[in-house]
């Protein structure tokens, strides 16, 4: 940074000698060290010298623009910046774009605040890993941090700052298309996720160039949209709240995590972005967390038609009073905060306070010491794309993939037959690394599954046809596929859903595969009853495949499996990875069960296993309860046997630690690896506790005929759950088990006293 160029720019509105006194004294562009007193001192510092209106430039974010070539500046925004009224920028990434705009920050404003660049980097920035569910559906910490860390790698190569992920909204309703984006309905495995994606994010040492801040989003509730519609209503009671919506973000808060995004929902009545109990109360003052609170896109503005502000003026009020620091595009901030300040309507140290929070980012980012520290041309080229990027997401697409059913040993395939590989999204190289791969590439950078599957097979014995369209009546091309399934030995069909069936905005009311895909199933099973077909599944939430399930032999369900995602399917289609994805979220029968999840509550009038359909108990006339498919649920191409569960004690006291385990043995053909899973359930609860709850997994490796013990160890922190205002432990009978999966009945139990 020119200092020299700074008290030039400074000198037009202060004595020049009083600011270089200033300047040398407090020694803001020396070099930061990561010491946070350090940092405090230096923001501090900076701040003496900022106007309020320069405070609250801190405080706005825009948009950046596009053209087909690259990022654009817009009149507007250069003014902006220029003015010093922006602090942060989404939607701009490349060395050469955020340069430049860097630039203008730097060299033509009184301070040279540098800004800070945002994006979306969900899933993957250039390498695109599979959709988060998918990545959720691996069960593999390291996996997801290493994919983390790559995207990090990436993005911050090119530019970008700040990642606004990851998303942690327990996600319940299949119908919410934002489910794909969420790792599943669980709050442990979420909370697990959750560290994941902070550690691989953010690194070890946020002042390096190759790490970025993250951001949990959306805080908080935003899962539980009323009827799976996007942006819905969220009533909800403060317990379920505090036990099920909120311990990942809380798990983020503890690894770390930099900033918080607040949710487009109301909570209760009160809307997310001007909900002083979360932010105030529960995310600052409770849990203790330090970082910077930034708006979802244009979320102050909706509080006039959510019907909690007057008006603009009166949003920005309600907003920066809720602690939230950064207004993304709403503008409220930047119209509205300085007359506030200046009609005594909000106190000046409201402002402060969110300006020294997003100055002390920027400062742990070392952006002070070299605002151009990620915008190295050289390091872009080299790091995007890379081949052991691409080789990690091949590696995460296989273990992403769930085998939901395989009757019969249908997968995996033998290399000596041939297939017809049928379907809307066997070639395809756009759906594929599905929503919220905002920088990725879908013209073509992203291996199909008929090219993946080309690496085990020669070309003449895959006899491809698109067979229909993902979402249309057509079904003019259905004699073709009859005519190649008829010359197969097996059927292979990929279908699914369009990318834009999920994500923001794209809930649906009817979750069954799209268009004429199901009577293509229909029709080639009449046609031929006896062949093996096998029916690869591209989606972003649980789909209704109850038809489906009933028709095809196997199914695997590979999400949208990302860049390399033809070859980590292909991998597992020909046995090269044995499947070992487990479902991190319920398929239910039909749409009329949702929201369905493992871990309900019992009821007064629970079913009863041997006679589900009884009279006046808490069931359907027309279903049964149970899911088509459970969370937890996944198969692999050998068997995992498990022991009886062995209990170190059956009574504990309440600084004790049992210690639970079971003996899983392969005693199938293949080598694979098992996730064990462990469930508790606590009987009797001052508020009613759920059925079940996953309190621990383990992923083990078994070569065929081995065994391995798999050791739990529970203390009395893991029985703890919130009652009103308290988080507290009970004496009682707790139920345990370790399963493959949630569809299973309890056999042990345990007491603490
Ligand atoms: C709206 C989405 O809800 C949020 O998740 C995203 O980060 C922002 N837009 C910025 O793109």
């Amino acid at each position: 940074m020119g200092r020299k160029l700074i008290i030039k720019m400074c000198s037009k509105y202060f004595p020049l000698l009083l600011f270089t006194i200033l300047i040398s004294s407090c020694d803001i562009y020396e070099k930061t060290s990561s010491n946070p007193r350090d940092i405090e001192f230096k923001v501090d510092s900076l701040m003496n010298l900022m106007t309020l209106q320069e405070k609250i430039g801190q405080t706005i974010m825009y948009s950046g623009d596009w053209s087909i070539t690259g990022p654009i500046i817009t009149t507007e925004n250069k003014k902006f910046i220029k003015e010093g009224n922006m602090g942060a920028m989404l939607n701009v990434y490349t060395v050469e774009g955020t340069k430049k705009l860097q630039k203008i920050a730097v060299e033509e404003t009184r301070l040279g605040i540098p800004l800070l660049f945002g994006y979306d980097v969900i899933h993957g920035f250039k390498t695109i890993f599979p959709i988060n569910l998918g990545l959720a559906a691996s069960w593999d910490i390291d996996d997801i941090q290493n994919g983390a860390r790559i995207a990090a790698e990436e993005a911050s190569s090119a530019g970008v700052h700040w990642t606004f992920a990851p998303m942690l909204d327990v996600s319940r309703d299949p119908r919410w298309g934002r489910v794909s984006e969420s790792a599943g309905e669980d709050v442990f495995l979420t909370s697990e996720i959750s560290k994941a994606y902070v550690r691989g994010f953010q690194g070890e040492d946020l002042s390096k160039d190759n790490t970025i801040l993250a951001c949990a989003k959306h805080f908080v509730g935003y899962g539980a949209a009323q009827a799976g519609r996007d942006y819905h209503t969220v009533n909800m009671s403060i317990d379920e709240l505090r036990n099920v919506y909120m311990p990942p973000f809380e798990a983020a808060v503890d690894e770390g995590v930099e900033t918080f995004m607040t949710a487009f929902n109301e909570i209760n009545g009160i809307p997310a972005t001007a909900n002083q109990f979360i932010f105030q109360d529960i995310l600052r003052n409770e849990w203790g967390f330090k970082g910077f609170v930034v708006t979802d896109y244009t979320a102050i503005n909706e509080l006039i038609a959510h019907g909690f502000a007057y008006d603009e003026k009166h949003a920005a009020e309600l907003s920066i009073k809720a602690g939230v620091d950064q207004d993304m595009m709403s503008g409220a901030y930047r119209h509205y905060l300085e007359d506030l300040v200046n009609e005594g309507v909000i106190d000046k140290k409201l402002i402060d306070d969110a300006c020294k929070r997003i100055l002390t980012a920027k400062f742990k980012l070392g952006l002070f010491d070299d605002p151009y520290k990620y915008c190295d041309i050289t390091r872009e080229k080299e790091t995007i794309n890379k081949p052991e990027f691409l080789n990690a997401a091949r590696i995460s697409a296989a273990k992403s993939s769930v085998l939901l059913k395989n009757s019969g040993m249908a997968l995996p395939l033998n290399k000596k037959q041939t297939i017809a590989l049928i379907g809307p999204l066997a070639k395809d190289e756009k759906n594929i690394i599905g929503n919220w791969a905002a920088a990725g590439d879908r013209s073509g950078a992203a291996v199909s599954i008929y090219d993946g599957i080309k690496e085990f097979l020669p070309s003449k014995k895959i006899l491809y046809t698109k067979g229909c369209d993902i979402d249309s009546d057509d079904t003019s091309r259905f004699t073709e596929a009859i005519k190649i399934a008829q010359k197969s030995d097996k059927i292979v069909l990929v279908l699914g859903e369009d990318y834009h069936m999920s994500g923001e905005a794209a809930s649906r009311t009817n979750i069954k595969l799209p268009g004429q895909q199901s009577e293509l199933i229909k029709l080639i099973r009449k046609q031929f009853p006896e062949k093996e077909m096998i029916l690869v599944l591209m989606n972003g939430r649980p789909l209704d495949l109850s038809e489906e399930a009933s028709i095809v032999d196997s199914i695997l369900e590979v999400w949208y499996p990302g860049t390399s995602g033809g070859l980590g399917v292909a991998d597992i289609l020909f046995g090269k990875y044995n499947p070992s994805g487990k479902l991190p979220i319920t398929f239910p029968r039909n749409i009329g069960q949702v929201p369905l999840y493992y871990n309900m509550k019992n009821t007064g009038r629970p079913i009863s296993i041997d006679n589900p359909k009884e009279d006046y108990k808490s069931n359907y006339i027309d279903s049964p309860n149970t899911p088509l498919y459970s969370f937890g649920h996944g198969l692999s191409y050998t068997k995992f046997d498990y022991s009886e569960i062995t209990l170190s004690n059956t009574k504990i006291g309440f600084s004790d630690v049992l210690e639970a385990s079971v003996i899983i043995k392969n005693t199938g053909k293949f080598d694979g690896h098992e996730i064990a899973q462990l469930y508790i359930r606590d009987k009797i609860g001052s508020i009613t506790r759920p059925i079940k709850e996953l309190k621990g997994f383990k992923k083990i490796f078994l070569k065929s005929g081995e065994s391995k013990k798999v050791v739990f160890k529970i203390s009395s922190d893991d029985l703890k759950f919130h009652n009103s205002k308290e988080l507290i432990v009970e004496p009682g009978e707790f139920e345990i088990a370790i399963t493959a999966s949630s569809d299973f009945n309890f056999e042990k139990s345990f007491e603490l006293r």
